[in-house]
Protein backbone atom coordinates (compact mmCIF):
# COMPACT_ATOMS: atom_id res chain seq x y z
CA UNK A 1 0.00 0.00 0.00
CA UNK A 2 1.31 3.82 -0.45
CA UNK A 3 2.18 6.27 1.67
CA UNK A 4 0.89 8.97 2.38
CA UNK A 5 3.15 12.39 2.82
CA UNK A 6 1.30 15.55 3.44
CA UNK A 7 3.35 18.44 3.52
CA UNK A 8 3.00 21.16 5.84
CA UNK A 9 4.12 24.05 3.33
CA UNK A 10 0.12 24.32 2.78
CA UNK A 11 -0.64 24.20 6.69
CA UNK A 12 -1.60 27.29 8.94
CA UNK A 13 2.07 27.42 11.27
CA UNK A 14 0.00 29.23 13.57
CA UNK A 15 -1.18 26.35 14.66
CA UNK A 16 0.65 23.39 13.30
CA UNK A 17 0.20 21.25 16.11
CA UNK A 18 -3.27 20.87 15.48
CA UNK A 19 -2.89 20.84 11.58
CA UNK A 20 -0.49 17.72 11.83
CA UNK A 21 -2.95 16.03 14.53
CA UNK A 22 -5.66 16.54 11.75
CA UNK A 23 -3.76 14.78 9.15
CA UNK A 24 -2.93 12.61 11.15
CA UNK A 25 -6.31 10.92 12.65
CA UNK A 26 -6.77 11.57 8.76
CA UNK A 27 -4.94 8.44 8.17
CA UNK A 28 -1.94 10.20 6.67
CA UNK A 29 1.69 8.25 6.83
CA UNK A 30 4.60 10.66 7.17
CA UNK A 31 5.03 14.23 7.79
CA UNK A 32 6.82 15.96 4.95
CA UNK A 33 8.75 18.94 6.57
CA UNK A 34 9.67 21.74 3.45
CA UNK A 35 13.11 23.42 4.34
CA UNK A 36 13.73 26.42 2.04
CA UNK A 37 17.07 28.63 1.89
CA UNK A 38 16.91 30.75 -0.16
CA UNK A 39 19.47 30.19 -2.10
CA UNK A 40 18.82 26.51 -3.38
CA UNK A 41 15.11 27.52 -3.87
CA UNK A 42 13.47 31.24 -4.60
CA UNK A 43 11.50 30.63 -0.98
CA UNK A 44 12.50 30.30 2.48
CA UNK A 45 10.05 28.04 5.00
CA UNK A 46 10.85 26.86 7.83
CA UNK A 47 14.26 25.21 9.72
CA UNK A 48 15.42 23.60 12.75
CA UNK A 49 13.06 25.77 15.87
CA UNK A 50 9.80 24.82 14.03
CA UNK A 51 11.51 21.32 13.65
CA UNK A 52 12.45 20.82 17.36
CA UNK A 53 8.82 22.06 18.64
CA UNK A 54 6.91 20.00 16.10
CA UNK A 55 8.93 17.01 17.03
CA UNK A 56 7.16 17.85 20.55
CA UNK A 57 3.81 17.89 19.40
CA UNK A 58 3.98 14.76 17.27
CA UNK A 59 5.04 10.99 17.27
CA UNK A 60 4.55 10.85 13.53
CA UNK A 61 7.34 10.34 11.08
CA UNK A 62 8.82 12.99 10.16
CA UNK A 63 10.27 13.28 6.36
CA UNK A 64 12.33 16.85 6.55
CA UNK A 65 13.06 17.75 2.62
CA UNK A 66 16.22 19.99 2.68
CA UNK A 67 16.19 22.19 -0.07
CA UNK A 68 19.29 23.89 1.23
CA UNK A 69 23.03 24.24 -0.49
CA UNK A 70 25.59 22.14 1.11
CA UNK A 71 23.20 19.80 3.40
CA UNK A 72 26.23 18.34 5.12
CA UNK A 73 26.59 21.85 7.40
CA UNK A 74 23.08 21.16 8.74
CA UNK A 75 22.30 16.98 8.73
CA UNK A 76 23.24 16.75 12.06
CA UNK A 77 21.14 19.06 13.60
CA UNK A 78 18.30 18.04 11.54
CA UNK A 79 18.96 14.56 12.71
CA UNK A 80 19.17 15.83 16.52
CA UNK A 81 15.94 18.37 15.91
CA UNK A 82 13.55 15.33 15.31
CA UNK A 83 13.77 14.63 12.13
CA UNK A 84 13.28 10.77 11.43
CA UNK A 85 14.28 10.82 7.76
CA UNK A 86 16.66 13.35 5.97
CA UNK A 87 16.63 13.96 2.51
CA UNK A 88 19.27 15.79 0.45
CA UNK A 89 19.48 17.13 -2.93
CA UNK A 90 22.02 15.55 -5.51
CA UNK A 91 22.10 19.16 -7.24
CA UNK A 92 23.27 21.14 -3.85
CA UNK A 93 27.15 20.09 -3.27
CA UNK A 94 29.64 17.45 -4.73
CA UNK A 95 28.84 14.03 -4.80
CA UNK A 96 31.53 13.42 -2.26
CA UNK A 97 29.75 16.08 0.87
CA UNK A 98 26.52 14.60 -0.89
CA UNK A 99 28.01 10.72 0.33
CA UNK A 100 29.64 12.53 3.66
CA UNK A 101 25.60 13.88 4.34
CA UNK A 102 24.26 10.83 4.00
CA UNK A 103 26.70 9.00 6.02
CA UNK A 104 26.34 11.72 8.86
CA UNK A 105 22.64 10.75 8.84
CA UNK A 106 22.70 7.34 9.07
CA UNK A 107 25.65 7.70 11.78
CA UNK A 108 22.89 9.73 13.71
CA UNK A 109 20.76 6.27 13.70
CA UNK A 110 18.38 8.22 11.15
CA UNK A 111 17.06 6.91 7.55
CA UNK A 112 18.71 8.90 4.48
CA UNK A 113 17.22 10.03 1.38
CA UNK A 114 18.04 11.58 -2.21
CA UNK A 115 16.09 13.94 -4.26
CA UNK A 116 16.56 14.75 -7.43
CA UNK A 117 14.97 18.65 -9.45
CA UNK A 118 12.82 17.83 -12.91
CA UNK A 119 16.08 19.13 -14.77
CA UNK A 120 18.22 16.27 -12.97
CA UNK A 121 18.30 12.56 -14.80
CA UNK A 122 17.53 9.57 -13.73
CA UNK A 123 20.81 7.73 -13.75
CA UNK A 124 21.94 10.58 -10.86
CA UNK A 125 20.66 8.01 -8.42
CA UNK A 126 23.18 5.34 -8.97
CA UNK A 127 26.22 6.59 -7.47
CA UNK A 128 24.13 6.45 -4.23
CA UNK A 129 21.19 4.28 -4.81
CA UNK A 130 22.48 1.37 -2.05
CA UNK A 131 23.43 3.99 0.86
CA UNK A 132 19.58 5.23 1.05
CA UNK A 133 16.02 4.59 2.40
CA UNK A 134 14.32 6.94 -0.05
CA UNK A 135 15.11 8.69 -3.11
CA UNK A 136 12.64 11.69 -4.15
CA UNK A 137 11.44 12.49 -7.56
CA UNK A 138 10.48 16.46 -7.56
CA UNK A 139 7.38 16.54 -9.82
CA UNK A 140 7.80 20.24 -10.05
CA UNK A 141 10.08 23.03 -9.70
CA UNK A 142 11.22 22.89 -5.99
CA UNK A 143 10.31 25.86 -3.68
CA UNK A 144 6.25 26.45 -4.11
CA UNK A 145 3.22 24.58 -3.33
CA UNK A 146 0.46 25.11 -5.40
CA UNK A 147 1.94 24.21 -8.90
CA UNK A 148 0.97 21.77 -11.67
CA UNK A 149 2.13 18.24 -11.86
CA UNK A 150 4.47 18.10 -14.23
CA UNK A 151 3.68 14.62 -16.50
CA UNK A 152 7.42 14.24 -18.25
CA UNK A 153 8.54 13.15 -14.82
CA UNK A 154 6.62 9.71 -15.43
CA UNK A 155 9.59 7.98 -17.07
CA UNK A 156 12.00 9.28 -14.80
CA UNK A 157 9.77 7.60 -11.86
CA UNK A 158 9.27 4.90 -14.09
CA UNK A 159 13.03 4.36 -14.45
CA UNK A 160 14.39 4.79 -10.88
CA UNK A 161 11.76 2.21 -9.69
CA UNK A 162 13.73 -0.23 -12.31
CA UNK A 163 16.76 0.74 -10.79
CA UNK A 164 15.36 0.11 -7.10
CA UNK A 165 14.13 -3.40 -7.59
CA UNK A 166 17.61 -4.29 -9.40
CA UNK A 167 19.76 -2.85 -6.48
CA UNK A 168 18.11 -2.00 -3.81
CA UNK A 169 14.23 -3.42 -3.33
CA UNK A 170 14.13 -2.06 0.06
CA UNK A 171 14.16 1.89 -1.06
CA UNK A 172 11.05 3.68 -1.03
CA UNK A 173 10.29 6.06 -3.85
CA UNK A 174 8.99 9.44 -3.29
CA UNK A 175 7.17 11.72 -5.56
CA UNK A 176 6.43 15.80 -4.50
CA UNK A 177 4.50 18.41 -6.22
CA UNK A 178 0.91 18.61 -8.09
CA UNK A 179 0.21 15.37 -6.40
CA UNK A 180 -3.70 15.06 -5.97
CA UNK A 181 -6.33 12.27 -7.19
CA UNK A 182 -6.01 12.32 -10.42
CA UNK A 183 -2.04 12.72 -10.03
CA UNK A 184 -1.61 10.11 -7.52
CA UNK A 185 -3.10 7.52 -9.84
CA UNK A 186 -0.43 7.89 -12.34
CA UNK A 187 2.52 8.26 -10.01
CA UNK A 188 1.67 5.03 -8.73
CA UNK A 189 1.21 3.42 -12.02
CA UNK A 190 5.31 4.85 -12.37
CA UNK A 191 6.17 3.03 -9.42
CA UNK A 192 6.11 5.63 -6.31
CA UNK A 193 5.22 4.31 -3.19
CA UNK A 194 5.09 7.52 -1.09
CA UNK A 195 2.96 9.93 -1.93
CA UNK A 196 3.76 14.14 -0.97
CA UNK A 197 0.73 16.08 -1.27
CA UNK A 198 0.56 19.66 0.57
CA UNK A 199 -2.21 21.90 -1.06
CA UNK A 200 -4.34 18.74 -2.28
CA UNK A 201 -4.63 18.40 1.75
CA UNK A 202 -3.99 20.68 3.02
CA UNK A 203 -6.70 23.27 1.69
CA UNK A 204 -9.45 20.90 1.27
CA UNK A 205 -12.25 21.29 3.66
CA UNK A 206 -12.38 17.08 4.15
CA UNK A 207 -8.71 16.23 4.39
CA UNK A 208 -9.18 12.65 5.58
CA UNK A 209 -11.28 11.89 2.73
CA UNK A 210 -8.93 13.75 0.04
CA UNK A 211 -5.71 11.64 1.91
CA UNK A 212 -7.72 8.67 1.24
CA UNK A 213 -9.21 9.11 -2.04
CA UNK A 214 -5.05 9.78 -2.87
CA UNK A 215 -4.09 6.63 -1.27
CA UNK A 216 -6.84 4.53 -3.32
CA UNK A 217 -6.70 6.44 -6.64
C1 LIG B 1 7.91 22.13 -3.17
C2 LIG B 1 7.82 21.26 -1.94
C3 LIG B 1 6.61 20.43 -1.90
C4 LIG B 1 5.31 21.20 -1.88
C5 LIG B 1 4.27 20.36 -2.52
O1 LIG B 1 9.17 22.68 -3.26
O2 LIG B 1 8.94 20.39 -1.87
O3 LIG B 1 6.66 19.50 -0.82
O4 LIG B 1 4.91 21.57 -0.61
O5 LIG B 1 3.11 21.11 -2.63
P1 LIG B 1 1.92 20.69 -3.57
O6 LIG B 1 1.46 19.32 -3.16
O7 LIG B 1 0.89 21.74 -3.29
O8 LIG B 1 2.42 20.70 -4.98
ZN1 LIG C 1 8.96 18.67 -0.47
Amino acid sequence: MVKIAPSILSADFAKLGAEVEDIRLGGADYVHFDVMDGCFVPNISIGIPVLKSLRKATEMFIDAHLMIVKPIRFAEAFCKGGADLVNVHVEADSEENIFAALAAIRNLGKKCGITLKPGTPAEAVLPFIEKVDLILVMTVEPGFGGQSFMHDMLPKVAAIRSYIDNLNPGCELEVDGGIDVITSALVKEAGANVLVAGSAVFKAADRAAVIRDIRNA
